[in-house]
């Protein structure tokens, strides 16, 4: 798989291949692949292991299922995100399991997991885009979330189409130089890392 990212130090094959993709392959995904993109989601660290993470996946192989996952996407991601084969939708439970307080980390669990995704996607050639675009309302009516978990995100999942990279996906390629975000002694002072 092309490498689409350019980094200045050295990381992962799949972190410099990852993107988020605005077209997809008319091609659907082994179930074998999605199988392994959730094992990777299920080994991502949670805070008391929590795990608050839920996943509602829709193939194209079920297009009721697959319209019922896409209607929960707000329209501007439902425009690009049909040409998808697999839409995955993410909850969290709100309150930790084992004392029933507030989880403040719950999203960022869920986070954890959905990166987990995305690399695993990347070294199986696959592509994802992840969107914070959604109905969490009509998600939460639409399947019937119990109380304690809220809708947050979507995932649109699929094989990367022929050719280049459209204008918008290889503009997101830009990124904050490393003084902007990793700091030394005091907030906004840079690190001596680098
Ligand atoms: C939590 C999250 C929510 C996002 N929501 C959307 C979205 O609703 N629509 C969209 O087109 N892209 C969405 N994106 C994609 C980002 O715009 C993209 O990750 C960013 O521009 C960096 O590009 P890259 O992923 O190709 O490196 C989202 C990404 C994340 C991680």
């Amino acid at each position: 798989m092309t490498d689409h990212n350019s980094t200045d130090h050295p990381v992962l094959a799949a972190i410099k291949q990852r993107y988020s993709a605005y077209q997809f392959a008319d091609k659907p995904v082994e179930a074998g692949k999605l199988r392994s993109l959730f094992e990777a989601a299920r080994w991502a660290a949670s805070s008391f292991n929590e795990q608050p993470w839920r996943f509602i996946v829709a193939t194209k192989e079920n297009q009721a299922e697959y319209e019922k996952a896409l209607s929960c996407l707000v329209e501007a991601n439902r425009g690009w995100a049909q040409a998808a084969p697999v839409l995955v939708l993410a909850a969290v439970k709100q309150d930790f399991t084992y004392n029933a307080s507030p989880n403040r980390v719950a999203q960022h669990d869920l986070g954890q997991a959905a990166a987990h995704i995305a690399l695993q996607a990347a070294e199986l050639g696959l592509v994802i885009h992840q969107m914070a675009g959604i109905d969490q309302g009509k998600a939460a009516s639409t399947y019937n979330l119990p109380d304690g978990f809220t809708a947050e995100t979507a995932i649109a999942i699929g094989y990367p189409a022929e050719g280049d990279l459209n204008d918008a996906e290889s503009k997101a390629r830009q990124r904050k130089p490393f003084d902007e975000f990793v700091f030394g002694d005091a907030w906004g002072r840079a690190s001596g890392l680098f």
